[in-house]
């Protein structure tokens, strides 16, 4: 199957002066770990990945190096995710029944996370996301803006990546995306097609602000000991 890394995206909030993608995470860019991740599931065969204006070749690069022999393809990437996953969407060839997106962020997703996503989208489902228990207590805010409510919290989950699709379905949800929509499924969902929660796990969090690095750096010297 075909993987999609969306990696345009500038990583304000990490404020790294680098692309987020290629922000150095022990010693290598966040892109590289993202990679090797995905491709240690066997039954990824493609990586498209969507890098920012300028960086495609660095990026391809960086990626390869990590691809164990992977074929990797660079697109540029848009303003926004949605136009990024579109992007690398339109080179993906028709052949591949299966797609799967990956935000180049979550970059220690654990290979069992990827197999589940594929295993749910090969036994029917249509579209596939992996989910946390939400560890917070939630309020939701009423409609004056100052009163708040306890939401319970048992049936919530927390949206990771990989999500998984048939080619099929994120075509027709990009056909008619929301700009603004943060991830695929949520596309996927506006067409009528249920989306199945498959298990995801702490170590697929994003990589978004500097205390997220130190996390990944800590559990990287933890695999090492
Ligand atoms: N992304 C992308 N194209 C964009 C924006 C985001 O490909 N125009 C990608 C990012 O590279 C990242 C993933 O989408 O792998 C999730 O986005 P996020 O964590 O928000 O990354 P950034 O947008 O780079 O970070 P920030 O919002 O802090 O600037
Ligand atoms: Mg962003």
């Amino acid at each position: 199957m075909v993987v999609i890394v969306p990696a345009a995206g500038s990583g304000e909030r990490l404020g790294a002066g680098v692309p987020k993608a290629m922000a150095p995470l022990a010693g290598e860019p966040i892109l590289a770990h993202a990679v090797r991740a995905l491709v240690a599931e066997p039954r990824v065969g493609l990586v498209v990945l969507a890098a920012p204006e300028g960086l495609e070749d660095d990026m391809a690069a960086a990626a390869a190096a990590n691809a164990d022999g992977v074929p990797v393809v660079a697109v540029t990437g848009g303003a926004t995710r949605v136009e990024s996953v579109a992007s690398a969407l339109s080179v993906v060839p028709d052949g591949f029944g299966v797609v799967l997106v990956h935000d180049a962020a979550r970059c220690l997703v654990p290979v069992p996370v990827v197999s589940a996503v594929i295993d749910a989208v090969l036994t029917g489902a249509r579209a596939v996301v992996p989910g946390v228990p939400v560890v917070d207590t939630i309020r939701e805010l009423e409609a004056d803006g100052e009163g708040s409510r306890t939401v319970d919290r048992s049936r919530l989950r927390a949206v990771q990546t990989p999500q998984g699709f048939t080619l099929e379905v994120l075509r027709r949800a990009h056909a008619s995306a929301d700009p603004a929509s943060t991830d695929d499924a949520g596309m996927v969902e506006s067409l009528g097609v249920p989306v199945r929660l498959v298990a995801g796990d702490p170590r697929a969090f994003k990589v978004t602000t500097a205390l997220d690095l130190v996390l990944a750096e800590a559990l990287l010297s933890g695999e090492e000991a």
